[in-house]
């Protein structure tokens, strides 16, 4: 199967990752059909993943008294790290919508298990993180599947695992890597909630390419891509 894509196809693609945005305040009641969601979750478990090690798992969650722990999780951990920034920003994150927990409508815990296929997993021995970093290919195949299918998607970390573990029973060994809430939306938003408010700005992309090696901004070698990269070309 080594058919190229058609422009269609490819422009599918791009609309699919720059559309894509982190939701949190504009789910709507109604719910996913399960068709739909078990495309996303194919999808997600299709992703790349070290020595083929597949090492994710998704709890769904539906259950709203489930939901409401989780949600009391999220409230001490961000007042827990609202201490850890001055005002006026402080006043600033306290007024941000950081989740959607009760409001959407499923909930998927994507976990990481360790042990899965272990404990030799082709290509994990020396850096072991890379076992996190196939959950995290997952979650992403996840978000962008969502996308397509017109499914907002938020991402929730303000949460302690050790409370995650408790209210979801996941054993010891396995860790949570995400919590993330799911449904239909009003709207996706055409910038990140955080560039739109002001928090922080997206980044130039001749800013962080680098040529041959660390800082290194500008190489002769590079000079027809780094001129586009700095004319800010129409990607489109
Ligand atoms: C690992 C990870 C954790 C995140 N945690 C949160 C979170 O706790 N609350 C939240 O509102 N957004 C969270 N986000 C979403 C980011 O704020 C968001 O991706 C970023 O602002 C860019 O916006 P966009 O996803 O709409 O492009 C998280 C994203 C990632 C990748």
């Amino acid at each position: 199967m080594n058919e190229e894509f058609s422009q269609d196809e490819k422009n599918g693609f791009y609309k699919a990752v720059f559309s894509r945005r982190d939701v949190r305040s504009h789910f709507m009641p109604e719910p996913i059909d399960d068709k739909t969601l078990s495309k996303i979750l194919n999808a997600a478990h299709h992703a790349p993943s070290v020595g083929f090690s597949q090492p994710w798992n998704f709890i769904l969650i539906k259950d709203v008294e489930t939901r409401k722990k989780v949600k009391e999780s999220f409230d001490d951990e961000r007042k827990r790290s609202a201490t850890l920034v001055e005002d006026p920003k402080r006043t600033k994150y306290l007024s941000l919508r950081l989740e959607g927990i009760l409001s959407s409508a499923v909930n998927v815990c994507v976990t990481y298990d360790p042990t899965k296929f272990g404990p030799f997993v082709i290509g994990r021995s020396s850096i072991p993180e890379t076992g996190i970093y196939s959950v995290c290919c997952a979650i992403q195949n996840l978000w962008l599947a969502a996308r397509t299918e017109g499914i907002g998607l938020g991402w929730v970390s303000i949460l302690s695992n050790d409370d995650l573990k408790k209210i979801l029973e996941i054993p010891e060994h396995v860790v949570p890597i995400a919590y993330l809430c799911l449904g239909h939306v009003s709207e996706f938003a055409e910038k990140p909630d955080l560039e739109t408010v002001g928090w922080l700005p997206r980044l130039d992309l001749k800013d962080v390419v680098f040529y041959e090696k660390w800082n290194s901004l500008d190489d002769p070698t590079w000079n027809q891509i780094r001129q586009m990269i700095v004319s800010n070309l129409d990607y489109a």
